[in-house]
Parts: structure tokens; sequence; C-alpha cells
């Protein structure tokens, strides 16, 4: 191929379902269930229903729509637009959400390292075996122990991105999408079933409506609707940039976004539950993939195969999502620098091990780190993608690329609000989540 020829995807489903891949992630496997726990059970959900639904699936037509219209990633397609309205520097702004995103992968290629480890560990039978889990998580994150599986993601994220859009991110994902979700229904039944998980079902279904009279539940909600379908200004972008003129982008947002919302209440099907049949504690936080459910596998009937599905489910979800994460950095330096798909997934991939390696050691560290990512660089690049393409370029053209191939056109309806209320969520998105210290 040449470097003027753009990859483009081979089916509209392949796109969708990579398009869900990518969505999908840590974000509703790990952060969603301890989120929901934590901040108001089911009234939780109400909240985080209606952002996604119309916060989520705008934010998705814009990136989409932008890179399609441009043929490329954020910074190519921000130098552009500003360049028509005779600002030279827009490429220097559209390196913020590249950024933003590598940033993501940076952090994110560790803790799916965690997780291969564990699918491992789930693997040996070694659940049933180490008797403390909690100090054995302790010994192992933030330790040298972590290097090799940090590598080992990142290995199998090139492997896959080297072979192209088509040959490798919509290949594998047409495969690892369907997987998880029978994966998802499988442990879903295996959790509904225990004795004693009716109180979580209870947890999950009945609303404390006085919940929702707390402002939290409703920054949180809103900061999770945001994190989870990918909305930094990029990522979804660059998926964007490689659909044709044909495809319909309300349509595949709108099934993006029932995707990942399905996922999210799955795996917190899956998860709350189970935390309840075993009486521990559904606000454990981050922990609860590490130590709380491997506790559970521990005590469960056929906790050795559930265990080794439900890790190998999470490596789905998270892979999914690394290779989007990935691809940011690979196109951008692609078209940046000239070079072939194959030097630049090597390039990528040495230079974020290399940023991640101080990470792997400290877990003060890693959380300075993807805080820093999550609560200002992705949140400014929602605000800056929902500026250059609403305000900046023309909310009427853009809602015209967003029309092109969709058999349920848009009306004007939308445009005030994705020029006004979008914009300003996005805003208040980043400014929450500063005052809170993260709530994506
Ligand atoms: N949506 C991903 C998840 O739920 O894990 C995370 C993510 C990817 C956030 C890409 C932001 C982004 F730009």
């Amino acid at each position: 191929m040449s470097v003027n020829e753009r990859e483009t995807w081979s089916s509209r489903i392949g796109f969708v379902l990579s398009c869900v891949g990518a969505a999908i992630g840590l974000g509703n496997i790990w952060l969603f269930p301890w989120r929901l726990g934590a901040y108001g059970g089911a009234a939780f959900l109400i909240p985080y229903l209606f952002f996604v639904i119309t916060l989520g699936s705008t934010g998705l037509m814009e990136e989409f729509a932008f890179g399609r219209e441009r043929k490329a990633g954020a910074i190519q397609a921000f130098k552009e637009v500003y360049a028509e309205r005779g600002i030279d520097w827009g490429d220097k702004l559209g390196v913020i959400p590249v950024l933003g995103v590598t940033g993501v992968f940076v952090f994110y290629a560790i803790v799916v390292g965690w997780i291969l480890k564990y699918f491992v560990l789930a693997l040996q039978g070694q659940f049933a075996v180490i008797d403390k889990l909690p100090a054995y998580f302790g010994s192992f994150a933030g330790t040298p122990k972590t290097i090799i599986w940090h590598l080992l993601a990142i290995i199998i994220t090139i492997l896959v991105l080297r072979l192209g859009v088509k040959d490798g991110i919509e290949r594998i994902n047409k495969v690892m999408m369907p997987t998880l979700f029978v994966i998802l229904f499988i442990l879903l039944l295996r959790s509904l079933t225990l004795p004693g998980a009716l109180e979580g079902i209870k947890f999950l279904l009945v609303p404390e409506w006085s919940k929702l009279a707390n402002p939290k539940t409703w920054i949180m909600a809103l900061g999770q609707a945001f994190f989870t379908v990918s909305l930094g200004g990029a990522a979804m972008l660059v998926y964007g940039s490689y659909l044709d003129e044909d495809a319909d982008i309300p349509a595949s947002a709108l099934q993006t976004v029932i995707f990942n919302t399905t996922a999210s209440f799955l795996a917190a099907f899956v998860i709350i539950p189970a935390v309840f049949a075993f009486g521990l504690d559904p606000k454990a936080g981050p922990p609860l993939l590490f130590i709380t459910l491997p506790n559970i596998f521990k005590q469960m009937p056929g906790g050795y195969i559930f265990s080794v599905l439900f890790f190998l489910s999470i490596i789905f979800a998270a892979l999914s999502s690394t290779m989007n994460l990935m691809e940011v950095p690979v196109e951008a330096l692609m078209q940046r620098l000239k070079i072939s798909r194959k030097k630049s997934v090597i390039l990528v991939g040495g230079l974020t091990f290399a940023v991640g390696l101080p990470l792997d050691l400290s877990m003060k560290l890693f959380g300075h780190f993807a805080d820093f990512v999550t609560i200002y660089l992705i949140p400014i690049g929602a605000v800056m993608a929902a500026v250059t393409y609403f305000w900046v370029y023309d909310i009427t053209k853009a809602r015209q690329a967003i029309n092109q191939g969709s058999d349920n056109p848009l009306g004007t309806w939308w445009e005030p609000f994705a020029k006004y209320v979008f914009t300003i969520v996005a805003g208040v998105v980043l400014i929450l989540g500063i005052i809170f210290g993260g709530i994506g």
C-alpha cells in the first residue's frame, strides 16, 4: 500500500465491533462496578444511562465524523480546520489529545500486564493456594516482577497493529467481541445463581432515591459516561478516519453506546451479586479485580473455570482497547514522519514501554501519572475536539458530515445541543475532575 492510500474497514460490522472493543475496557469492567458500588448502587445507573446515551453518542458521532471527513488522525484534522481559519498552529493543538490517549496507553498497558499475570495464576489454579491475596497483590504490583508482563501486553498489541486496520484490528475484534459477550453471559449465570446473590441484585435494581440528591452520584456518573466510551478527542477519531462515506455514523455511534453499556451492566451483574454472596465489600475500589474477586473464586464451586473465563474476558476487553489507544500515536507517527506502519508500531511500542517502566516500579508514580492523564489530558482533549469541530469548524457542516450516509439523519435541533450543551458539559467534566481529583 502506498503511503497516500488510507486503509479502510472491510465491513460495517467490523467497524462497529472494533469501536465496541475500543469503548469496552477497564472503564467498564474495573471502574464501573466499583463506582456503582461506591456511589449509590441502582441510583447511579439512572444518571449514567442518561449521560451515556445523550452525551456519549454525541461525542462518538463528533469523533467519527471529524476523522472520516479529514481522513486523518487528530493532529492533521485539527491542523486543517484551524488552517481554514488562517491559524497555522492547529497541529500543535491536535498533539494534546494524541498525547492524552497515548498516556492512557502507557498506564493501561501496565494494568493489562497485571491482568495477563492474573490470568496465568487462574490457569495454574493459584487462587486456591495463595492464602493472602492482598499481600500477594502488594508484592507484585509496583515491583520489577510486573515488567515482563507489561512488555508482553505491548508486544501482543504490536503484533495485531502491525497487520493493519482490516487484517489486524478488525479481524481480531470480530472474534474477541462476540466471545467476550458469551463469556460474560456464562459468568452472569454463575453469579446470579450463587446463594445470597439476591441481595446484590437488589442493590443493583432497587434505587435508593435519596442517593440522587447527592451531587456526587451525578458527577461520578458523568465522568464515567465520558471515559467509558473513550471520549478524549483522538481515539474514536482515528477509527472514524478509516470509514467510508456511506457508513452510517449515527447508527454506529448508537450501537457502540448500546453494546458498551450492556457490557458495563453485565460486568456489574457478574461482580456485585458475587461480592454480596460472599459477604464482601462492593465499595472495595480498585482492588476489586485483583483481591476481592480472586477471593471469591477461591471459595466458589467451579471457581477454577470461572476465574479463567473471567480473566480471559478482561483480557479481551482490555486488549481491544489497547489496540485502539496505540493506533492513535501509531497513525500520528506514520503520517508525520512518513514511515511505515511496521516501523511506527515498533517506535511507539519502544517509547511507551520506556515511559511506563518507572511506573512499573512505583504504585505512587503510577497513580500520579494515571491521574494526570485522566484528570487533565483526556478531558482537555474532549473539550478541544468539541470546540474545534463544533465551533471553529462549523456546527452545520459537522452535522452534515455526520449525516452523510445515514438512514436516520440528525435534524437541526441537534446543532444547539451539540454546540452548547455537549461542549459545556465536556468543560464541566474537566473542571469537576480537577475539583474532585478524578471522576472518569
Ligand atoms: N473506554 C476505555 C475504557 O472504558 O476502558 C478507556 C479509554 C480509551 C478512555 C480511550 C479514553 C480514551 F480516549
